[in-house]
């Protein structure tokens, strides 16, 4: 923020100012009694003055509790998409917003419009005026002062109002705050440095600065966090956190009032069966559903949720994006059916690591933050609008995985497209998007094709498809296999069933380059031969100089020579200088780790082995909240990660 432009405003003519601004843009002001104020239309509802803060954030002005994405329509020539982010409500004043609420609209401008811009948000945020009054007195559970979020408004707002003797000292931050200045220019008084005594800027600021340090010393809740991140390293397997699962009811309304929370889930609104509109909607970690993967499996219980919201809010996001998570606004305190308090839940984290700390693990203490992959996402037209693409051909690799070739609608999206990526959102229109790997290399850039399961609601309807029939695609999205630091190496690529897929797109480059490459060892394993993906081009690879070909499978069989059990069992054999080699390994984390730890004992290095991880994922842009495990976003700082890499990442996947 750019230091502020001061002036004084009468007290009695805050109506004054408020009535002209409304006169060409609506202004909404605090507005109820009690615990229980809005921000509402100044027309229709009367200002109150007597609140400590509003009931609810003003992020839903921004990020609205459901917002349409995009809408669809199919007719005899197609399907036709139409970006909806920029179909919303005018611009609009927010009168009276507290300085918690104002850092947690810097928060949000950071994460939605850095990296890759929401436009959504951006389309909204633009219209939005906030004019943040500072605080003067604390609620019970108010405690942005030990954050260091407040009391008074630093961030987030276009005009702050301090009240002072009779009058408002106004200082206006941006250019939106200089417009409303200039729309009542004869209310606002300006204060420069010519002027001296009483009304000079510094004394002005000295005033209040005085109120600010006596207004802060008023707050009935004081903390020091000054360790808290420290203390939570030493306090993830505390007793405590089982106590506050076992009250949670999963409501989600902590989640829901909070400043800062910013995930949402995706669903489709189907007027029938050609029309229909993705929706997003406010969504929360603390639902059950929220890391959910097909076939039921969740890697997250009730502790591991509870507790990640509480890590999220104080610490991974100050960790990932330098804000803090957490504006100590209270709400979440206030709100929550079960008493549970992120307040009483700091001391005991404080408690706990002072009486019964324990061993701080890698993934605890370590500020980790990867590399964030740099690449462009493509959002022409909206980050969540799908391009139409076209079915071309489909072929059944095992009885419940099929291949599926398509072509963009429009030509030129093939003539531009760049791998730089590891994946793709696809759209089945009216049933939903699902996260499919890349399998193509470079040189495939006509025509894409993917390998699936069909495991659930979308997968299902996919692998229905036909021939001719309609997709969305959204992509290449995550940061993808390298291919240039494998020149010089052994090889091994690991992948059981379907996750021969990811591998895919290094294979395909390596076999056509094995000068460049040491040997090749390819493992496939399934429970039966007749579930390995890709048995023609295995068999094809496999008769390639420095290529060798490798079966593991439950069931026996006599159409390929494969070894009975796990690929782990054929690790030792294979005649490899492991110091020189990198292992591709894709599975489920569990079946990472259980053939990670064989590698490593053959001596192979932590950062040479190569995984992706397949969490929960909804937007693929590191927006949604869904894939995230401790600081990091599966989607944009993933999938693909080293051994050593995933291991630092709290134990949340
Ligand atoms: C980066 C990435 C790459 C993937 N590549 C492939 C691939 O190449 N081939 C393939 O068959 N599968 C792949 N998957 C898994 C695939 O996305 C899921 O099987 C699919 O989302 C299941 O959705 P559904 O609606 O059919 O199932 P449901 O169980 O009805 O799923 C409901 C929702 O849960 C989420 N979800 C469920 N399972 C998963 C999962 N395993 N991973 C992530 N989100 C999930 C999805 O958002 C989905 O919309 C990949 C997943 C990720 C994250
Ligand atoms: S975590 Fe709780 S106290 Fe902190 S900003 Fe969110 S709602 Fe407010
Ligand atoms: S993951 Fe973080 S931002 Fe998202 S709902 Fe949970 S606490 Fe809020
Ligand atoms: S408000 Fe309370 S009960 Fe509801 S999800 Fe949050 S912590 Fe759990
Ligand atoms: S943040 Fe949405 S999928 Fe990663």
């Amino acid at each position: 923020m750019k230091t502020p432009l001061l002036y004084q405003l009468e007290k009695s003519k805050l109506d004054l100012v408020l009535g002209r601004w409304n006169q060409t843009i609506p202004v909404y002001v605090p507005s109820g009694k009690g615990k229980d104020i809005s921000l509402l239309p100044m027309v229709d509802f009367p200002r109150t003055e007597a609140y400590i803060n509003l009931t609810l954030p003003v992020k839903e002005m921004m990020f609205e509790q459901k917002e349409a994405l995009f809408r669809w329509d199919r007719d005899a020539g197609g399907v036709k998409v139409e970006n909806l982010s920029n179909q919303h409500a005018g611009e609009r004043i927010l009168y009276g917003v507290r300085a918690c609420d104002t850092y947690g609209v810097g928060y949000t401008d950071h994460f939605y419009l850095k990296e890759f811009e929401d436009t959504n948000y951006a389309s909204r945020r633009d219209k939005v005026f906030i004019v943040a009054v500072n605080c003067l007195k604390a609620g019970p559970h108010c405690f942005c002062t030990s954050v260091g979020t407040g009391v008074f408004s630093t961030t987030g707002h276009d005009l702050a109002l301090t009240e002072l003797e009779g009058f408002y000292l106004v200082e206006s931050a941006t250019a939106k705050g200089q417009q409303l200045i200039e729309a009542a220019a004869d209310f606002f008084v300006p204060v420069s440095d010519e002027f001296a005594g009483d009304v000079s800027p510094g004394t002005l600021l000295a005033m209040k600065e005085q109120l600010r340090q006596k207004v802060a010393d008023s707050f009935p809740l004081k903390m020091d966090l000054t360790n808290l991140h420290e203390d939570m390293a030493r306090t993830f397997n505390a007793d405590f956190w089982l106590d506050e699962a076992n009250a949670c009811i999963g409501c989600t309304g902590c989640t829901n009032v909070c400043p800062t929370c910013t995930c949402f889930n995706v669903v489709e609104e189907n007027r029938d069966k050609d029309h229909g509109m993705r929706v997003r909607y406010w969504d929360s970690c603390q639902s059950d559903h929220f890391t959910r993967n097909a076939e039921f499996h969740n890697p997250r219980n009730a502790l591991s949720r509870t507790r990640y919201r509480v890590y999220d809010k104080l610490k991974y996001i100050e960790e990932r994006f330098g804000y803090k998570g957490c504006s100590g606004c209270g709400r979440c305190t206030d709100v929550c059916p079960t008493y549970i308090s992120i307040i009483d839940i700091i001391h005991s984290i404080q408690k706990e690591a002072k009486e019964n700390p324990e061993p701080p693990a890698i993934h605890q203490i370590t500020a980790m933050r990867h590399e964030i992959f740099d690449r462009e996402i493509n959002v022409r037209n909206g980050l969540f609008t799908p391009d139409v693409a076209t079915i071309t051909k489909i072929e059944l690799e095992t009885p419940e995985i099929k291949r599926i070739y398509v072509k963009y609608d429009d030509p030129a999206l093939h003539k531009n497209f760049k791998l730089n990526g590891q994946f793709f959102q696809i759209t089945v229109f009216g049933e939903g998007e699902v996260p499919i790997s890349i399998p193509f290399g470079p040189e495939e850039s006509d025509e894409f094709d993917f390998c699936f399961k069909n495991v659930g609601t979308v997968s299902n309807i996919l692998y229905n498809l036909k021939v001719g029939d309609k997709v969305g695609l959204r992509g290449p999205y995550g940061r993808p296999f390298p291919y240039e630091p494998l020149k010089g190496r052994n090889l091994v690529f690991i992948g059981s069933g379907v996750a021969m897929a990811p591998l895919r797109t290094i294979l395909v480059q390596v076999v056509d380059n094995l000068q460049d490459f040491g040997k090749v060892v390819i493992m496939a394993s399934a429970l039966q031969y007749d579930k390995v993906i890709y048995k023609d081009e295995l068999k094809l690879w496999s008769e390639l100089e420095g290529v060798e070909v490798h079966y593991a499978l439950k069931d026996p069989t006599d159409q390929v020579k494969a070894h009975q059990g796990y690929i782990n069992d054929l690790l030792p054999d294979l005649d490899l200088d492991w110091s020189n080699t990198t292992a591709l390994v894709c599975a489920s984390p569990k079946r990472i780790k259980e053939v990670s730890k064989d590698l490593l004992a053959l001596g192979i290095k932590p950062t040479d082995i190569l995984t992706t991880l397949e969490t929960h994922m909804r937007c693929g842009a590191g927006k949604c909240g869904h894939c995230k495990v401790g600081s990091h976003y599966m989607c944009v700082d993933g999938p693909v990660f080293t051994y050593e890499e995933m291991m630092a990442l709290p134990p949340e996947y």
